[in-house]
């Protein structure tokens, strides 16, 4: 074979290795790697996630904090599951609004996505637990929540209609779903784990949901509105009273300044810059 050729090949192969590298890696964030890899790639990026994004806190208020404290009005104390928080683009976006009153719990899988909403959320204890957890399964019981959120993550999970479902399960009758479907040109990219519109609304109809509404959001996704029909009445409770021992389901807690302990079978769950880690055996 004639030198150029080969130089010709190993060009290409690194071309093509490039290309295959950034299309797993960053377009897709990992996801056909495995759930590890895409939370190695969020703690990899966690410091630098917010400059990245470069989130408008005025947008963030017309699109998510206001219309969402807005719905929660008549509920006192309403109670929001964030699947995915992240840096705490949700809670910050919700706390801003002096409508809300309720409370939050952010899970995320990744740590140091985790810390960084830590710090900027901090003062706000009394209204927000941050736990550390994939959230492929929640320990919460069936209809905890008034309004579930998952945003910019159903395509990076197994399997985006299983979260979903596990979301819309949580969330209570007559309650508020708030989701991202991911567009624009790299959503092609993404084979199994993104949706056309009409595929989306009727993933969501077949989850039992209505008043679906897709809304043209950012330049990647859509803003997906829902609600859970039937209506169950708020029952405003404490953040502990719906977390669910991942070990025996229980939900009595001692609190210590380190830990979270099952009052029944005494698992012990680390508490750590006001993050809890309650991922048990997965
Ligand atoms: C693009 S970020 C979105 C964060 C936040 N929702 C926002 O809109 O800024 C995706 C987040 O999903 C989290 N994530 C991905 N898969 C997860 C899983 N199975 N369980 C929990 N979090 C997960 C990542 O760690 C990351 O923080």
């Amino acid at each position: 074979m004639p030198p150029w050729l080969i130089v010709v090949l190993v060009a290409a192969g690194l071309v093509a290795l490039g290309a295959i590298l950034y299309w797993q890696l960053i377009i897709a964030e990992g996801v056909y790697l495995g759930q590890r890899v895409v939370t190695w790639l969020y703690d990899l990026a966690a410091r630098r996630y917010d400059d990245i994004k470069q989130y408008d806190d005025d947008m963030e208020a017309v699109f998510l904090g206001r219309p969402l404290a807005d719905m929660l009005r008549p509920v006192p104390g309403a109670l929001v599951l964030d699947i995915a928080t992240g840096t705490g683009r949700l809670p910050l976006a919700l706390f801003e609004q002096p409508a809300f009153r309720g409370r939050v719990i952010g899970v995320d899988a990744s740590r140091s996505m985790l810390e960084i909403a830590a710090q900027k959320l901090r003062g706000n204890e009394h209204r927000l637990m941050l736990l550390w957890r994939d959230a492929s399964s929640l320990p919460f019981a069936d209809g905890a929540f008034d309004a579930v959120t998952v945003l910019e993550m159903l395509e990076f999970t197994p399997d985006p209609a299983t979260q979903l479902a596990e979301a819309v399960r949580v969330l209570r009758p007559g309650g508020i779903l708030v989701t991202t479907r991911r567009r624009g040109w790299n959503a092609a990219l993404m084979p199994g784990k993104t949706h056309s519109p009409d595929e989306f609304r009727a993933l969501l109809e077949s989850l039992g949901l209505t008043r679906v509404e897709l809304l043209p959001w950012q330049v990647d996704y859509d803003l997906v509105w829902a609600v859970k029909p039937g209506h169950v009445p708020s029952g405003a409770r404490h953040m502990l009273d719906v977390l669910h021992c991942p070990a025996c389901r229980s939900a009595q807690w001692e609190e210590h300044p380190a830990e979270l302990c099952c009052g029944v079978c005494h698992a012990a769950y680390p508490v750590k810059d006001g993050i809890i880690d309650i991922r048990g055996k997965q």
